[in-house]
C-alpha cells in the first residue's frame, strides 16, 4: 500500500496534477537534494543583476526564487511549465516578486511556447526536466533563438532512476552536450554536484551566428 502511494507520488513528476501532484510539489520543495541543486544551477549561471532569464519546467518554483534575488528589481525571471499545480506552487512561493512585477510565471508546454516568452533572454535553465520534453534536441534549437548572442543555457539532470550512481549522471551529462551541440550551443561544459547521484549540469553559449 505504501509503495502503491509512491509510486503514484513518483509517476507525476513529469506533470503534477490533482492531489498526488501536490504532494510531488512539496516533495521537490522540501527535499534537500533538490534545493541544494536548484540554488548550485543559479549560482552556475552565475546570473547577475538586470538579466533576463527564463526557466523551462520551474516546478514548485526553488530556482525561480533563487533567480530573482539575482537578477534584482531592474531583472525578470520568466517561467513556464505545463502543469496547473506547480503553477499555483510556485507563484506562491514568489508571490511578493510575481506582485511586484518582478517574475513572470506562465502555465504552458515547453513546445508550445507564448508570445510572451519570444525573449531576448541573458539565461535559459531546466532542472530535471528536458527528460519530459518532446524532441528535446528541437526545443534546445528553439529556446537558442530565444537567448541573445552570449546568451548561456544550463540543463540540469539528476537521475531519480533506481540504482543511479556517477556513471549514470555522467552518461546524462554526455546525452545533454551532444543534444546542445547538435542544436547549435557552443562552448559546452559540464559541472557535478557531488550528492547521491551526482546532478549533473551542462552548461554551453548561444554563439549567435
Ligand atoms: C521533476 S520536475 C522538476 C521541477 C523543478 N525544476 C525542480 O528541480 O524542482 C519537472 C518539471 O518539468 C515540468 N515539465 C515537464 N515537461 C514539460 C513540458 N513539456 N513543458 C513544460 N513543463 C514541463 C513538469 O510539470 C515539472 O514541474
Amino acid at each position: 500500500m505504501k509503495q502503491t502511494i509512491l509510486m503514484a507520488v513518483v509517476r507525476q513528476f513529469g506533470r503534477p496534477r490533482g492531489a498526488a501532484g501536490s504532494v510531488a510539489g512539496w516533495v521537490m520543495a522540501h527535499r534537500d537534494s533538490n534545493r541544494l541543486r536548484n540554488s548550485w544551477v543559479a549560482a552556475l549561471l552565475d546570473v547577475r543583476p538586470e538579466e533576463k532569464v527564463l526557466e523551462v519546467g520551474f516546478g514548485p518554483g526553488l530556482a525561480v526564487a533563487e533567480l530573482s534575488r539575482r537578477v534584482g528589481p531592474s531583472g525578470h525571471v520568466y517561467g513556464v511549465d505545463h502543469s496547473a499545480v506547480m503553477l499555483r506552487q510556485a507563484s506562491r512561493r514568489n508571490a511578493a516578486a510575481v506582485r511586484a512585477g518582478r517574475v513572470t510565471l506562465i502555465q504552458g508546454a515547453v513546445d508550445r511556447l507564448p508570445p510572451a516568452l519570444d525573449g531576448p533572454f541573458d539565461a535559459v535553465l531546466a532542472v530535471n526536466s528536458l527528460g519530459f520534453w518532446p524532441d528535446p534536441a528541437e526545443r534546445l534549437d528553439d529556446l537558442r533563438r530565444r537567448l541573445a548572442p552570449g546568451g548561456r543555457i544550463a540543463i540540469v539532470s539528476q537521475p531519480r532512476t533506481p540504482g543511479a550512481t556517477r556513471n549514470t549522471s555522467l552518461e546524462a551529462a554526455r546525452t545533454i552536450t551532444a543534444l546542445l551541440q547538435s542544436a547549435g550551443f557552443s562552448q559546452p561544459r559540464t559541472e557535478l554536484l557531488d550528492l547521491a547521484p551526482p546532478v549533473a549540469c551542462v552548461l554551453a553559449v548561444n554563439p549567435g551566428r
